[in-house]
């Protein structure tokens, strides 16, 4: 594959959205290889990501990997194109649109190719019967070759060319997160206040089923900052806040998914945990399958 884009890129410059998941991860670093410099990563933090992520992102490819790499802080342009939008559909078509905002201010002439990880699935699910608008770049037909180097492949041999390009084991076997991040995981209008409570949240149950021998069993977890508000009392006063759910399931491939029975304890430790996060008033447990539920709430 090096050896094929060498030949095909030649001295050409190429453009590649990098979000930071396991497939653009990949292909940066193959088209690393082939080309060196003349790879530019544009990651945007689009403010929806999680707790230290944007940061995690830029030292692994600028500092371990020695990659050019352009952060593009659009967190209040996402914020902003979202303000009011309750829909989840409508929230995902706006997220998709500003991401292809964002790139289209760094996609000059310079470049002759945009490049991006799309594997195998991507192309096949978005030929297929869609339940939810799903994230993959579609930027207009401009002057540029699009370059998608990964999309003969299924995710267990992108995952073992990533090994075999140096990224670690751990990184590549992370769990699934959705191409438009928080937003999926906050009903009702976006707001820095629930973006804040989702980050913090997630971090807490993150640790919390790391501590209790429960985090690699689960298939993926999370928590959803709900549009209700419940009465709550704390430090002696009451208070008017949001509901959070805890979500977590096991699966294979995401297609099914049957919730994952964490122990009355630990769901109650968590639970007073996530309770000293400014702005939580409830937690509940969503034990929904699926089908019928999505894993996601939006
Ligand atoms: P659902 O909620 O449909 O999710 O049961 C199935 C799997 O897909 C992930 N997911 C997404 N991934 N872009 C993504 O890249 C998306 O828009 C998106 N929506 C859901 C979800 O996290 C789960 O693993």
């Amino acid at each position: 594959m090096i050896n094929k884009l060498k030949e095909l890129i030649k001295d050409d410059k190429v453009l590649l959205a990098l979000s930071g998941g396991v497939d653009s991860s990949v292909c940066a670093l193959l088209l690393n290889k082939a080309i060196g410099k003349n790879l530019t990563c544009v990651f945007v933090d689009t403010g929806l990501l999680r707790l230290n992520e944007a940061d995690e992102v830029m030292d692994m490819f600028k500092n371990k990997f020695d990659l050019n790499v352009i952060k593009l802080d659009a967190s209040e342009l996402f914020l902003n194109n979202l303000k009011g939008v309750i829909d989840p559909e409508e929230k995902r078509k706006i997220i998709g649109h500003t991401f292809i905002d964002a790139f289209m201010e760094v996609l000059t002439d310079e470049y002759k190719y945009f490049a991006q990880g799309t594997i195998k699935t991507d192309v096949t699910e978005s030929l297929h019967a869609k339940i939810k608008t799903h994230h993959n770049l579609a930027l207009p037909k401009m002057d540029y070759i699009l370059l998608e180097p990964l999309k003969d492949l299924y995710k267990h041999e992108v995952r073992e060319l990533g090994l075999s390009l140096g990224i670690s084991k751990e990184f590549l076997y992370r769990k699934p997160f959705p191409g438009p991040g928080l937003a999926v995981r906050i009903t009702g209008e976006i707001t820095k206040e629930k973006l804040e409570i989702a980050r913090l949240t997630d971090h807490i149950l993150k640790e919390e089923l790391i501590k209790n021998n429960l985090e690699k069993d689960i298939f993926q977890y999370f928590t959803v900052v709900t549009n209700t508000k419940s009465t709550a009392i704390k430090e002696n006063t009451r208070f008017y806040g949001y509901v959070v759910s805890i979500r977590a399931v096991l699966s294979k491939d995401a297609k099914t998914a049957s919730i994952a029975e964490i122990p009355y304890p630990v769901l109650k430790e968590i639970t007073n945990k996530l309770l000293d996060v400014k702005g939580v008033s409830r937690v509940v447990y969503d034990i929904t399958d699926k089908p019928k539920g999505t894993i996601e709430w939006e």
